[in-house]
């Protein structure tokens, strides 16, 4: 069966990843998380204090790129059966996911140097077709020419209680349990829609040629059979 490029776009904890990623294993695809990436070089300035008062050190961050200190890769992980993200050789696949990233990754996302080094890395892996990455701009940038092209959305309210239940589970203390709060998670869900669809490189939008996937009311097995069928209709 030919092998094709699967782009699947949308706004963030609107549950693209999982759906993605069950999507890949069910075809044998190689999946791609390209927000993981924009996270890994946002752990990377707050590990290296580029984040001063409410600023970024652009200029040192550019340097740091420029000089290959960022070096970002995926390695499967067969107790998961899921990729892990590993920054510079470490696995940091926890540690991308906390708040204090999430909070600073739109900014980081909008800088256009990080968006190019970043979209080159992300051809580089299409190249050999057979793929499904998510993100904000895979099928309008990335691959404008992909053949499958998904936007997935839901309610801002749906993507916040989502991302609270997942942030819920992961938690291993009370203590941090307690310090999870939906309204804070609620207003960074709508502060990064905003910046993601406000930024001038690449902002997220629908592809004119994408399917839409309103996913506020579906369960998971909904959106898998759904995806997966259209998928069969594009491979024939
Ligand atoms: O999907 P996510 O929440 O892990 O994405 C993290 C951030 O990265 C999000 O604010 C948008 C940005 N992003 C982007 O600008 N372009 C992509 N292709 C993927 C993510």
């Amino acid at each position: 069966m030919k092998k094709i490029i699967i782009a699947i776009d949308g706004h963030s904890s609107c549950g693209k990843s999982t759906m993605a990623k069950q999507l890949a294993k069910e075809i044998g695809y190689v999946y791609v998380d390209t927000g993981a990436m924009y996270r890994a070089v946002t752990l990377f300035a707050l590990r290296n204090g580029l984040f001063p008062d409410d600023g970024i050190k652009e200029e040192e961050l550019k340097a740091a790129i420029e000089a290959g200190k960022i070096e970002i890769s995926f390695r499967f992980n067969s107790e998961t059966g899921r990729p892990d993200t590993y920054l510079n050789g470490e696995k940091v696949e926890d540690e991308i996911r906390q708040m204090e990233v999430s909070n600073r990754v739109s900014p980081i996302a909008a800088l256009p140097f990080v968006r190019t080094l970043l979209t080159e890395q992300q051809q580089a892996m299409g190249r050999e077709k057979g793929i499904v990455m998510d993100g904000r701009d895979i099928g309008t940038a990335v691959f404008p020419q992909a053949e499958m092209k998904v936007f997935v959305t839901a309610t801002a309210r749906v993507r916040a209680q989502r991302r609270y239940d997942e942030l819920m589970k992961k938690a291993k203390t009370q203590a941090e349990r307690n310090a999870l709060n939906f309204e804070e998670i609620l207003k960074n869900v709508k502060e990064r829609d905003y910046i993601d669809s406000h930024r001038e490189v690449a902002p997220l939008r629908q592809a004119e040629d994408a399917l839409v996937l309103d996913n506020s009311n579906m369960t998971r097995e909904e959106q898998s059979a759904w995806l997966l069928k259209r998928y069969k209709e594009i491979v024939g």
